[in-house]
């Protein structure tokens, strides 16, 4: 057995991968990219999650490693690794969840755009693979930027025939995750009180901070206004900085991957009430993709709601952000048409 598949052909073992895949309760769930900044903590945190039976760890390098460790928590999830192109089948098998942060990071000086040759080639391959083995599967679009590969991915789902646009996700929750939390700073709150929507995309402009309907309700001054918008939109942006050459946010990353991954499942499961915003396929406006707050269920995103009342300064950033979106989701949809 290759050191990665845990205890399974150990006849030692009375409790196996095998008898868990059938019997116990809870999703399987695969990250791809498992080995990297934001897939180590992701698959630690997703091993902590009570709704997770099996937890399949993809990468290109280093999955025996991952896996190796993060297998001897002693929480409930079955712990499988896979390593490598010519095991991205098996990886995906019976999978109802895929979490997808593969692919290079920014450096300082670099845009999200900066990534797209590299990380849009990623996401197809990844994108074909679960076309052919878990079709049916939710999946959590992490890899940058966003803004086009949500749109490569739809393409590669449509070419297989396999494409449900209720099923894919651009994860945009860090957007969110770093509102609530400047948010809260501004207005002397717990983070864990606030609700602030973010939508449109998950680059600069795009990003764009509703803070006329923030919960609880709250008033700004103009000043606040620009200051908590700019450094919502550069949240990444200071990471990459700070970080001076090691990467992006990896650590507030995982964290918000699985708390969004985490709705998606309590969606699956069926709980009434599970909504979070996400970047989906969206009649919102007249763009093919949008980020507002979505109605998580069996079936995925069942409803997608509307961008309530606007203020004159949010109106002026909707243009901004749909401008810059139009091109970003066309770069995405030309990678694979072309
Ligand atoms: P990283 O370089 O630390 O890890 C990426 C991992 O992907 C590596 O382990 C690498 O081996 C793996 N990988 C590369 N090609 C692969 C392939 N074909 N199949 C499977 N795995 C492959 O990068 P990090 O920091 O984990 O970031 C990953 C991605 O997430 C980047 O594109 C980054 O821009 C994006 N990101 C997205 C955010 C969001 O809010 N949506 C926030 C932060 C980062």
């Amino acid at each position: 057995q290759p050191p990665n598949f845990q205890g399974e052909g150990n006849s030692l073992l009375r409790r196996d991968y095998c008898r868990a895949k059938g019997g116990a309760p809870g999703f399987k769930v695969a990250i791809l990219g498992a080995a990297g900044g934001i897939g180590q903590p992701l698959g630690l945190l997703m091993k902590m999650n009570p709704l997770v039976s099996v937890l399949h760890l993809y990468d290109v390098v280093n999955t025996p490693g991952v896996t190796a460790d993060i297998s001897h928590m002693d929480t409930g999830a079955v712990v499988r690794g896979f390593l490598g192109p010519s095991q991205l089948e098996s990886a995906l098998t019976g999978i109802d969840l895929v979490i997808i942060p593969a692919g290079v990071p920014r450096k300082p000086g670099m845009t999200r755009d900066d990534l797209f040759n590299i990380n849009a080639g990623i996401v197809k391959t990844l994108s074909e693979g679960i076309a052919k083995c878990c079709p049916n599967a939710i999946v959590n679009l992490i890899s940058n930027p966003v803004n086009s590969t949500v749109a490569v991915a739809a393409e590669v789902f449509k070419k297989a025939g396999t494409y449900d646009p209720k099923r894919l996700f651009g994860v945009t929750m860090l957007d969110v995750v770093r509102a609530n939390t400047f948010v809260a700073e501004v207005l002397g709150l717990d983070p864990r009180e606030v609700d602030v929507p973010v939508v449109g995309g998950h680059a600069g402009v795009t990003i764009l901070p509703l803070l006329s309907q923030v919960k609880p309700p709250s008033s700004f001054t103009v000043e606040e206004i620009e200051y908590l918008t700019t450094r919502i939109q550069d949240g990444g942006t200071e990471v990459v900085q700070a970080k001076g050459g090691g990467g992006s946010a990896t650590l507030s990353m995982a964290y918000s991957a699985v708390k969004f991954a985490d709705a998606c499942l309590r969606g699956l499961r069926g709980d009434a009430g599970v909504v979070e915003c996400a970047f989906v396929a969206s009649e919102v406006t007249e763009l093919p993709f949008f980020s507002t707050k979505v109605r998580l269920g069996r079936t995925g995103a069942e409803e997608i709601y509307q961008l309530g009342p606007l203020n004159e300064y949010e109106r002026i950033g909707l243009e901004k952000a749909k401008k810059e979106l139009a091109e970003s989701i066309q770069k995405g949809i030309s990678f694979i048409r072309k």
